[in-house]
């Protein structure tokens, strides 16, 4: 059986999972990338998990397709509640909102212990940021992934209170000195500066009473990533 082709997004996420990792995929769906990761020799073992059982289904005709039936374990449940610890060193959520991540690890404690978490959250970013940041983890790196017209963020996270208290920079784009060192960060910065002054100019717009707060966060956040904009275009990686 040919190679999978992974796409861009899920080939950043496999280059975080470690030799020999024994991974967990929460919400799997095709279940590309344990399969690929089995495919390259990377991972010990598998367990996919879906809380859908159309996707799960999905899962399963692609792993035997593959051939890797027996060696990638499918699991219907929610996040990772059908998991135990020692079953698992690496766990990848991708394709999933930010909130439903912190449900899904809110319910899995365990996570905090020695597991490598590598997170793709499609949306409620800062909230995912200052979350972990409030609850044990600490994000070590971070990932912008440019494919087919989107940006993809991805985290890679462990157990580890981290004393850093996230400013509304941080909290919107990442902490600079975690960032991985890429050429295309200055375009991401500027997308999430017009991003950020949009909302801020419907805020500005809006018939209703200004929310003072939302809009202080946003000017402060504003005046953080327009410092850490111009250190890049000057070349100056911002710390
Ligand atoms: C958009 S797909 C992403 C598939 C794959 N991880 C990727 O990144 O390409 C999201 C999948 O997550 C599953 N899902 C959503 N919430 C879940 C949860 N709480 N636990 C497990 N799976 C979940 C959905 O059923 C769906 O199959």
């Amino acid at each position: 059986m040919s190679n999978l082709n992974l796409s861009l997004r899920l080939s950043a996420a496999a280059q975080w999972v470690p030799q020999y990792a024994r991974l967990c995929d929460v919400g799997t769906d095709h279940a590309a990338l344990p399969i690929w990761l089995m495919q390259q020799g990377r991972i010990h073992s598998a367990i996919a998990t879906d809380i859908r059982t159309g996707p799960l289904e999905r899962a399963r005709k692609n792993v035997e397709r593959y051939g890797f039936s027996g060696k990638i374990q499918l699991r219907l449940c929610d996040g990772l509640s059908g998991v135990t610890a020692p079953e698992v060193d690496t766990a990848s959520i991708c394709g999933m909102g930010g909130k439903m991540m912190m449900a899904i690890l809110e319910a899995a404690p365990w996570t905090q212990n020695e597991v490598r978490l590598i997170l793709q959250p499609m949306k409620s970013l800062g909230e995912l940021r200052k979350w972990l940041s409030q609850h044990g983890y600490c994000i070590e790196q971070e990932r912008v992934i440019w494919e087919e017209g989107h940006w993809y963020t991805l985290l890679s996270v462990v157990g580890k209170n981290d004393e850093t208290v996230l400013t509304p920079g941080m909290e919107e784009v990442g902490i600079p000195n975690r960032w991985c060192r890429e050429e295309n960060r200055l375009n991401y910065l500027n997308y999430a500066v017009e991003r950020l002054e949009r909302q801020k100019k419907g805020l500005e717009r809006s018939e209703k009473t200004p929310d003072q707060n939302r809009m202080a966060y946003l000017q402060a956040a504003l005046a953080e990533l327009a410092i850490w904009r111009h250190s890049l275009e000057k070349g100056v990686w911002p710390i």
